[in-house]
């Protein structure tokens, strides 16, 4: 079956600055990821600069908060995450849950942000919020080559 670049097959996930460091944490996302039956395609970590920051958050540089928001990102190292599998730009963003931790843990106890998150713009982790943005976002972090060969067709068995 051909996996199309704009069918929800691939995400971003990134953990972000305020647990990327503790990796007793990153192996717990990663963990859960694996067991939900998704494929970690690519992994690299990077701390933003500044201007990396609010080019990745500029649809969002007229909120209060986007000025904590990029200085928080740029703080330390990102671990990104290249997500593959059935649904999974939908089921990654379950899996996070909502953007307060504090109403994560009232609403969705299991979720990553309920378990790993704070408060502010310090909720752990980042995932696209549709296949559109997916493509955007990883672009952002991964080789283009990268996610060509992830939406690329499974070699036919010889004709
Ligand atoms: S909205 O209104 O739906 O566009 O906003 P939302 O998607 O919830 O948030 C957009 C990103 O901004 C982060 N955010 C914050 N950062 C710092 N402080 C506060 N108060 C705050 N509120 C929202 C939020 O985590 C989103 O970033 P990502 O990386 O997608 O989680």
């Amino acid at each position: 079956l051909m996996q199309r670049a704009d069918d929800a097959h691939c995400t971003l996930a990134l953990v972000k600055p305020d647990v990327a460091q503790d990796e007793q944490a990153v192996a717990t996302i990663i963990g859960r990821i694996t067991a939900r039956g998704y494929t970690i395609k690519d992994r690299v970590e990077i701390t933003l600069s500044r201007a990396q920051a609010s080019a990745f958050y500029a649809e969002h540089s007229d909120r209060p908060f986007f000025e904590g928001l990029v200085a928080f990102m740029s703080s330390g190292p990102t671990v990104a995450l290249l997500l593959e599998g059935d649904d999974v730009v939908r089921g990654w963003r379950m899996m996070v849950g909502p953007t307060s931790p504090a109403t994560a843990r009232q609403q969705m106890p299991q979720s990553i942000r309920a378990l790993l998150g704070d408060d502010g713009p310090r909720n752990a982790v980042h995932g696209s919020d549709s296949a559109e943005s997916a493509q955007r976002e990883l672009g952002f972090f991964f080789h283009p080559r990268i996610q060509a060969e992830v939406e690329e067709e499974p070699p036919t068995p010889a004709e």
